[in-house]
């Protein structure tokens, strides 16, 4: 620990399904573990915020397949490209300081390792899966724990599995898993304890399959070829590896082990609560400090899917609404471990009643009237008038405590609360002082420059309380309050600012939104779009000889690598795999239409037996068929069943 700090503090994020763009459900939990990482720095805590992508798995390896890509290529376009899951997190001003890959080489090892450790100490044996099989949650099923047959979690079919595989001995740790769920304060909330040791520990905790056969994209079991590890050993055990448990990538084990809290959503908490424990203990490893379950963010009462098409877009609102008022909205609208039901209505209220009436109000007003009586400075000449003060300033210096204890129980919504209380008894204080009365007599400015004094006060310690939830809007009142003091000791005490505090105006910090007029737009940008108009159709050709036909040599053929070519905007130089095994390269116009990466592994046909032609001094060796309509052109993409070499006949 660092002698300054107040202590270590290590929380993470679930880490995330890289299988499709992520929703607002998604950015939930992580600007939830954000603004604690936040708040927790704010206090002095040296903190350790991890999150990152759960890679491995069936479900990724079947998308990938059906984008035509290799699964490492499917998931980097998930994890780093644009729009993509780190993208996002930059949107949303993520500060983690750790981002974990499952793929990482780091990790696989790390994960190859502590396997071996369980098979090695007797947790982990072979035997014979047969069950059920839930594909897109990865997870298996007994009979009793399906609800009507279908998987208890998404509500989908399962399929009957049979294969050899190497299972760990989870039966052995219920009575241990099921004292620590009941007698400590591991699980969080207490309502979740009953859900998991009713429902899943006292039916009798089965051993816990933990390898697969069925497909390879995985951690592979080193002393087994063909087994893969469960997904959710590679997933769980991210929490560990990312600090150098089992490998020479990181040193931080030590400082930051045991985690002080994991973030995770309701519906895994079965595995965060029961299986990771009950591996900890195979290994004799100190278990994390708390699991905290957070509830959901549904739309019309349901789960968001990508599957059921109701999904809502961050950077849609974000880019409408700003970043800060779309993570104070996550956190001020529910109670963090119930659900919530999302609605465009609910978003722009809040962000109506909060912050533009009641925070950017307060701030607007006092800077202005600050300006309009003093100029840039307040006269340091004040006098306070105990009758009329004593509530707001007695207010605002117990304010940081109510804040912290509510944050410390990981309650964002009732230290928000506490917060607006303040600002609202803030702007009652200026209804009752009325400034713009004591400026008519050069008498009263005295009195007129503690009012003010006492809201910016006010204002700095708000402000910086909600430092961890609009990092962005902190800052800038922190500007507004010239350069105002905003660290935690400064927070618990009234009275910071200079008397002769100088300010600076700004622009409204959250304007009004128009309801109406919003959700309108809104709606219009959800709705699919307007029909394409007709496209013409292309001139036929003249008729030709069925022999002049077979003069074309078509082939398919595998894109190998696809660039840009250099000092031209039309040109894309393809390196194909024709079957011959020298790769062929074939110069195509088409760059305005396609990005060079998305078109790598596609499958296309080339005519084979043009005359090559040199463009911008290269050679072309071929034609690739491409279909035109009007101003589309889409590229003529084949099964990739189909082997390269192939001749269309
Ligand atoms: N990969 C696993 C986690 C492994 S942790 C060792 C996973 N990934 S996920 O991408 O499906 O979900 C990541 C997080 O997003 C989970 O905590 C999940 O609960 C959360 N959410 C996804 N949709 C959500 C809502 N609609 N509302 C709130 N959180 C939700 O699970």
């Amino acid at each position: 620990m660092c002698e300054k700090c107040k202590g270590n503090f290590y929380i993470t994020t679930p880490i995330y399904y890289p299988s499709d763009k992520l929703h607002i459900g998604h950015a939930y939990s992580t600007v939830a573990t954000d603004t604690m990482a936040r708040y927790k720095r704010l206090q002095g805590y040296d903190v350790m915020f991890l999150t990152g992508t759960d890679e491995h798995g069936q479900k990724i390896e079947d998308k990938a397949k059906n984008a035509g890509v290799t699964p490492k290529q499917f998931v980097d376009n998930i994890v780093e490209g644009e729009g993509g899951v780190k993208d996002l997190w930059k949107l949303m001003n993520i500060s983690y300081d750790r981002f974990i890959r499952t793929t990482d080489d780091y990790h696989v090892a790390s994960i190859q390792k502590i396997f071996k450790m369980m098979y090695d100490n007797g947790d982990i044996y072979k035997g014979k899966y047969v069950g059920k099989y839930c594909k897109p949650c990865e997870s298996f099923w007994t009979d009793a724990q399906l609800v009507d047959g279908m998987c208890p979690d998404c509500g989908g079919e399962v399929q009957e599995a049979e294969e050899e595989a190497y299972f760990f001995r989870l039966s052995k740790y219920a009575d241990r898993v099921q004292d620590l769920l009941e007698n400590t304060d591991f699980l969080e909330p207490r309502s979740r304890v009953n859900e998991m040791v009713n429902n899943f520990i006292k039916p009798g905790l089965e051993d816990l399959c933990v390898s697969r056969t069925s497909f390879t994209w995985g951690v592979p079991v080193d002393f087994d070829p063909g087994h893969v590890v469960y997904v959710w050993i590679d997933a769980l055990f991210n929490y560990m590896t990312a600090l150098g448990f089992q490998n020479d990538r990181y040193q931080d084990l030590e400082k930051f082990w045991p985690a002080d809290v994991h973030f995770i959503g309701k519906e895994i908490v079965r595995f965060h609560s029961i299986i990771w424990p009950a591996m900890l203990m195979s290994l004799n490893l100190p278990l994390p400090k708390k699991v905290f379950g957070h509830g959901w963010l549904l739309l019309d009462g349901g789960k968001m899917s990508k599957s059921k098409g109701n999904v809502v877009d961050p950077y849609v609102l974000s880019q409408r609404f700003g970043v800060d008022a779309l993570r104070f909205f996550l956190l001020r609208s529910f109670p963090f471990g119930s659900d919530g039901n999302f609605s465009n209505e609910l978003l722009i209220s809040t962000i109506n009643t909060d912050l533009a009436n009641d925070l950017g109000n307060l701030v607007s007003r006092t800077v202005a009237m600050a300006q309009k009586y003093f100029g840039e400075k307040l006269p340091a000449e004040q006098t306070e008038n105990p009758e009329l003060d004593t509530e707001l300033v007695s207010m605002v210096s117990g304010l940081r405590a109510k804040y912290e204890e509510q944050m410390e129980h990981y309650a964002f919504q009732n230290a928000l609360s506490e917060v607006f209380k303040v600002i609202s008894r803030a702007n009652k204080y200026i209804d009752e002082n009325a400034p713009w009365v004591l400026a008519k007599s050069e008498e009263n400015k005295p009195r007129l420059a503690r009012v003010l004094y006492n809201l910016l006060e006010t204002i700095r310690v708000c402000g910086g309380l909600l430092t961890p939830f609009m990092p962005q809007t902190a800052g800038e009142i922190g500007k507004r309050l010239g350069g105002a003091r905003m660290d935690w000791e400064s927070l618990g005490v009234f009275g910071v600012l200079p008397a002769d505090v100088a300010t600076v105006n700004g622009p409204a910090l959250f304007p009004r939104i128009d309801m109406e007029k919003e959700l309108a737009a809104l709606e219009a940008l959800s709705k699919p779009k307007k029909a394409e108009p007709e496209l013409p159709l292309a001139e036929p050709k003249a008729e030709i000889a069925f022999d002049d036909f077979e003069k074309v040599d078509m082939t398919v053929v595998k894109v190998l690598s696809c660039e840009k070519v250099k000092k031209s905007d039309k040109l894309l130089k393809f390196t194909l795999d024709d079957g011959t095994g020298t790769p062929r390269t074939i110069l195509s116009g088409i760059a305005k239409y396609y990005q060079p990466e998305e078109l790598v592994g596609k499958t296309l046909v080339a005519v084979t037996n043009l005359a090559p032609r040199k463009m911008m001094g290269q050679l072309s060796c071929g034609m690739l068929l491409s279909a035109e309509r009007g101003d589309k052109l889409n590229l003529v993409m084949v099964d990739d069943k189909i082997p390269a070499g192939a001749r269309l006949v």
